[in-house]
């Protein structure tokens, strides 16, 4: 059976996971992968698995590496997570490391280590799994790790029906009155009711996020938009692609991704949409709430700094 790629990712990209760097050393050079294909295998003896595309720039290193260390990515490495994705350039360049069983690289920050003996390499497909043997670990308690789902970068949540009832802090309370537990929980729900309301117009939020911000800031570099929609490249050039193909984006060698014509049309709607659906539901709000609201916020970006 063949599939549709592009379609066979989405399905795949239900399956939230991790994110990891995997790093070797071949002679005197650092090679390092990111990858989500990270599994546990065995308990005893000490197992986990990954998978490397076979068309990957460092496929012999892995093939052949004696050792090489899982780093489990944490929430603030996004950026490493994404140089790492990238072939050609010097990964290692800036990146803060320490070494490990084998002269191996340590992503120094990491989550957690797994240094690994290798145990075995199967063949699989157009990628090869490469089984290895834990022989040291390392973890942190603090912080959190870096979620990959849907496509995007994501923060791992407690699930709020895993909440004990007895101990939800009512809105009322201490953490009621919190910035960040308020943020939080309006934006949850701000998007749990908002985004389902896109289908309407044929668009996924990942749509949404791409052709309303190219409306907004005009014509910008593939890896600017990637940033600022939090998509890794990759995954990303699927989001352009689907808009591609429905005749709303254009690829321009020297602006960058472009709206067409149809494009900026949509986005325009969307926005509408958007206006619509705030206007409505701010109408419970007291007059000047929602403007001393938005004021309030925007300050607070302007103090801390907006994120890169
Ligand atoms: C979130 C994420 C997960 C990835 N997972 C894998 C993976 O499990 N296996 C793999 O071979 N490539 C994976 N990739 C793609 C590689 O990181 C990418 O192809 C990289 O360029 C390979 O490095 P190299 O070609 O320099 O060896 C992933 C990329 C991202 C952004």
């Amino acid at each position: 059976m063949s599939f549709d790629t592009r379609d066979f990712r989405s399905a795949l990209g239900k399956f939230a996971t991790g994110v990891t760097v995997i790093t070797a050393r071949d002679g005197d050079d650092d090679h390092g992968v990111t990858a989500s294909s990270f599994n546990s295998v065995s308990m005893d003896p000490p197992l986990i698995l990954w998978s490397i595309d076979k068309g990957a720039y460092s496929l012999d290193a892995y093939r052949h590496a004696e050792h090489f260390v899982v780093n489990v990515l944490g929430n603030e490495q996004v950026d490493i997570s994404n140089r790492f994705a990238r072939r050609g350039e010097d990964k290692f360049a800036g990146i803060a490391i320490d070494k490990g069983l084998g002269d191996v690289a340590r992503v120094i920050g990491a989550a957690a280590h797994f240094e690994c003996r290798t145990w075995a390499v199967y063949e699989g497909g157009d990628h090869l799994i490469i089984v290895g043997e834990v022989l040291r670990y390392a973890y942190r308690n603090e912080g959190s790790a870096l979620v990959f789902h849907n496509g995007r970068y994501a923060v791992p949540e407690p699930h709020p029906l895993m909440l004990d009832v007895g101990e939800t802090p009512a809105m009322d309370g201490r953490l009621g009155r919190h910035l960040l537990y308020l943020m939080r929980q309006a934006l949850a729900a701000y998007r749990g009711d908002f985004y389902p309301r896109l289908a309407s117009l044929g668009v996924n939020d990942n749509e949404w996020r791409v052709l309303t911000l190219l409306a907004d800031s005009g014509p910008l570099a593939a890896d600017v938009l990637a940033r600022r929609v939090t998509q890794p490249l990759v995954e990303l050039e699927d989001t352009l692609a689907a808009l591609s193909e429905r005749g709303l984006l254009s690829m321009d060698a020297a602006r960058g991704v472009c709206l067409t014509d149809a494009g900026q049309a949509l986005a325009l709607r969307l926005l509408t949409m958007a206006d619509d659906y705030e206007r409505r539901l701010f109408e419970s709000l007291a007059e000047n709430e929602a403007d001393a609201l938005k004021s309030g916020l925007g300050r607070v970006i302007e103090r801390l700094g907006a994120p890169s």
